[in-house]
């Protein structure tokens, strides 16, 4: 069930394709799972990025599961989520802060204060600051063992979204406030009740830090992300297509897709 119907490496990367969503969905928990066992078995703790979005529900449920009846713990994990939109309230149902609440913090053994989600109600002027401390969090708690990553139909990863700067400023980038490029806004459109009421801004983990975690668990479903998956797989390493900068982590890199989101990988 949590085998990839094919695999192969790609420009540094590993790639794992899938029959279904489902079927990634456990194997990337499996994965998450074994990452958590191995770094508390070495270190006495595990420390993982999270995303949020429809592409990782079915990790999350999978984790659930795990938890429920495999005897996964929580208990030694820290978490650090990518982004928070901003301004938004903890427990705006569009919050990122929420959304974990329902998929996994409210339902496994993670400690309150060490559920880590940028704040999207810090005041504006302590932001910057806000978002420097998060990376030192990051940094202080030993480095992530593992992120999550979705990627967006612009090939955003987090919220760092298209833009062009030479390529070794976009992979320094830290952890910071940003606006919203407008395809993730019109995407976001569905959750908000139109596309206007998304906010414009929000705080993302930068590229810089994601790079450094020690692995990195990229997944991607349906043909609406093929485009993108093959944008950061093939063609020029560029701050355009942010997905394409996980290239400058090779080896560390396993993208777990579905077919119809590998259709662009020839
Ligand atoms: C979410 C995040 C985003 C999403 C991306 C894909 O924390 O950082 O980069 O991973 O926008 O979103 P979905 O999964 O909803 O297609």
């Amino acid at each position: 069930m949590t085998h990839p119907t094919r695999s192969f490496d790609h420009a540094g990367a590993s790639v794992l394709v899938f029959g279904d969503a489902h079927a990634a969905g456990v194997a990337a928990a499996v994965a998450i799972a074994s990452a958590i066992r191995s770094a508390v078995a070495a270190r006495g703790k595990a420390v993982l990025g999270l995303a949020t979005g429809a592409t990782p529900e079915p990790v999350y449920a999978a984790l659930v599961e795990m938890y429920r009846s495999a005897g996964l713990s929580f208990a030694e994990v820290s978490t650090y989520n990518l982004d928070e939109y901003y301004p938004m309230g903890p427990l705006d149902l569009q919050s990122y802060r929420s959304y974990m609440h329902r998929h996994l913090f409210g339902h496994v053994d993670l400690a309150a204060n060490r559920a880590h989600i940028l704040d999207g109600t810090v005041p504006e002027a302590f932001a910057a600051r806000h978002a420097a401390d998060f990376d030192r969090w990051i940094w202080a708690d030993g480095g992530l063992d593992l992120q999550l990553l979705g990627v967006g139909r612009n090939g955003h990863i987090g919220f760092n979204e298209p833009v062009d700067l030479p390529t070794g400023e976009a992979l320094s980038l830290p952890t910071r406030m940003v606006d919203l490029h407008p395809t993730t806004r019109a995407d976001a459109g569905k959750d908000f009740g139109g596309e206007d009421l998304v906010p414009r801004r929000a705080l993302t983990m930068g590229i810089a830090p994601i790079l450094a975690a020690r692995s990195i668990l990229v997944l991607a479903f349906g043909p609406s992300k093929a485009d993108a998956v093959a944008r950061s797989l093939s063609g020029p390493v560029t701050s355009t297509v942010p997905g394409s900068l996980l290239r400058s982590a090779p080896g560390r890199v396993t993208w777990m897709i579905d077919e119809a989101a590998a259709a662009g990988l020839g």
